[in-house]
């Protein structure tokens, strides 16, 4: 008998017929809607494996139906869709797709960095709207990159591939973490700053650091505004570790010079949200790793999670790989 497993969003073909090979598969079958909770809450107490996105809430309540579920496979790095505590504490696997992403993410977050600084959304705005006059000395003049103090917020596999970039633009780079990093500080020359230091020194600040409690409004009006009126904070980890009615309020009194942001608290983000009456915020529907590429590995990778631990063997990125451990 094969083991029942739901997936909660079309995936490629080829690697849903991988799955098939070994499970029964249940299929959301959507590109654009996702699952309803109702659904969810229906399928859960028959399966065994559930492959999920993070615009999926698997929280306790759903937990607790999940009779006959021994594991959770994120397609994503970021695993806060998930109750980790309660997943575990019910002996359930909890995995992600770490690694495939890093350089994809890493691009898409330097070019924030860049739309911002150069007004590039603004500038284009500009030209289309008919506004573009003449040439003229001060004419959408943004910051400059180059030579630029880079304070990276979180230095995991994402903060090191966004300092990598920076290095070709001759930036300072600065850091903070909750560990020091000191082979990395010696391979590009960074240096670790106190949390406080970071924000009052950098140009740009990046938030990369995972979504938990405790990185919950972590930026909010009083980090910002310990931020230089220059300064250009980008945000591609995840919604709620930037306070946005602060943000927006900070962006809007021009306390810092603008905003690049890539995820939101709330998600998808309203059309009528404050931020984006403003110019100086560049807003993008959570795409950091929206490649073909990257999110084919991803897919593929959260496949093979589910597909390996169902097998009976370990997979290869386990959030919660105590629970694999023998009683
Ligand atoms: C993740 O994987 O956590 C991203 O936010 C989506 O790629």
């Amino acid at each position: 008998m094969k083991p029942k497993i739901l997936i909660t969003r079309r995936i490629p073909e080829d690697i849903l017929a991988m799955i098939q090979e070994t499970c029964e598969v249940k299929l959301w079958p959507e590109d654009d809607v996702p699952i309803s909770r109702d659904v969810l809450e229906r399928e859960i107490s028959d399966i065994e494996g559930l492959y999920c996105l993070l615009t999926e809430s698997i929280d306790d309540a759903l937990l607790a139906q999940a009779k006959k579920l021994r594991i959770i496979s994120n397609m994503a790095v970021g695993y806060n869709n998930i109750n980790v505590e309660a997943a575990t504490k019910r002996k359930i696997l909890v995995t992600n797709t770490p690694g495939v992403l890093t350089e994809t993410t890493a691009d898409l977050t330097f070019a924030l960095l860049m739309m911002t600084a150069r007004r590039m959304e603004e500038a284009s705005q500009f030209l289309r709207q008919g506004q573009w006059k003449t040439w003229s000395p001060m004419l959408l003049a943004g910051q400059d990159i180059y030579g630029a103090t880079l304070g990276i917020i979180g230095m995991g596999r994402i903060g090191e591939a966004v300092a990598r970039r920076a290095t070709g633009f001759d930036m300072k780079i600065i850091y903070h973490n909750r560990t020091r990093k000191i082979e990395f500080e010696e391979r590009l020359g960074a240096q670790y700053r106190t949390f406080n230091e970071l924000l009052k020194e950098s140009d740009f600040v990046c938030v990369l650091t995972p979504s938990t409690p405790e990185t919950q409004n972590l930026i909010g009006k009083k980090e910002l505004e310990r931020m230089k009126p220059s300064s250009i904070l980008i945000n591609t980890s995840r919604g709620g570790i930037v306070n946005e009615d602060d943000l927006y309020e900070a962006l809007r009194d021009q306390k810092i010079y603008a905003a690049g942001l890539d995820v939101f608290s709330e998600e998808p983000l309203s059309p009528q949200h404050p931020l984006l009456t403003l110019p100086n915020c560049v807003a993008l529907p959570h795409i950091g790793s929206a490649t073909v590429k990257t999110r084919r590995e991803m897919a593929r990778l959260a496949a093979v999670n589910l597909v390996t631990f169902l097998q009976g063997k370990k997979p290869p990125h386990c959030v919660n790989p105590s629970v694999l451990e023998k009683e």
